[in-house]
């Protein structure tokens, strides 16, 4: 079967980056969002912003299958930190994703998925070693390549590449208290954000394959807010046209 992969992002300007990359595009609008059909080399894709938040991301996950008929659906976006020796700039390919914020007890355990049985979705392993080829080809080639001199010392980037287990919530992360919260019930978590497990879930329940690829924008404590915004413009943006052009090129 001829690939057509869905590539949702989580900031509207660093999918806008890879939306650069399409060739033979068209758009097509639905539910107040925009899908950009086209090709990335010889790969043909559809890119969408998936917009903040579980059920947004539920929401533009959902068309992507069923709309477009995706065969495979990668998301790309930033993330806070929450494991120790994950430093801005490194980046996380989920291998199993958690919502932190579900809880249906005492009907059943506490981030257990109603009616799925199972805490944990893991993401498909071929799509995830796929992902972390291409993120080792970026980062083998030089981040200063990627983002330029001034951001890497801005930034102080060094970047590493982990695979690990990734938690979403409806919370931008921004205390010591919180974070600490997460990673006492969740311990394996290396990071969090807002959309994964969502996309997660409706792949799993459709039986399409995904991976998650997050850089590392803030550290999830009182921090978190003043770095992000700025870290969006001048790192990650650069980050997600580089690691979805290689992709695309290995696939
Ligand atoms: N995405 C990036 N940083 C985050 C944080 N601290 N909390 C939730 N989502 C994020």
């Amino acid at each position: 079967m001829t690939r057509n992969i869905g590539i949702l992002g989580a900031m509207a300007q660093e999918i806008d980056e890879v939306k650069a990359l399409l060739t033979e595009k068209t758009t097509v609008k639905i539910a107040n969002r925009e899908f950009v059909v086209g090709k990335i080399g010889n790969v043909r894709c559809v890119v969408a912003f998936s917009k903040w938040g579980k059920v947004a991301a539920t929401i533009t996950a959902t068309l992507l299958i069923q709309e477009f008929a995706v065969t495979d659906l990668i998301f790309i976006g930033t993330a806070g930190a929450l494991a120790e020796g994950l430093n801005v700039g490194d980046i996380v390919i989920s291998k199993r994703l958690v919502q932190h914020d579900l809880d249906a007890r005492p009907i059943i355990s506490r981030f257990e998925l109603p009616l799925l049985n199972r805490v944990y979705v893991d993401s498909d392993p071929g799509l995830t070693e796929l992902a972390g080829k291409a993120v080792t080809n970026v980062l083998n080639k030089g981040v200063v390549n990627m983002v330029g001199t001034e951001a890497v010392k801005e930034f102080n980037l060094n970047p590493k590449l982990h695979f690990g287990d990734i938690a979403s919530g409806d919370q931008f992360i921004n205390s010591n208290e919180k974070r600490n919260e997460i990673l006492g019930l969740l311990p394996d978590v290396l990071c969090v954000e807002m959309e994964g497990a969502a996309v997660a879930q409706v792949c799993l329940e459709f039986g399409t394959p995904f991976t998650v690829i997050r850089t590392i924008s803030d550290t999830a404590d009182h921090n978190a807010r003043v770095d992000f915004g700025k870290f969006i413009v001048e790192v990650a943006n650069a980050y997600s046209r580089a690691i979805v052009g290689e992709i695309m090129r290995l696939v």
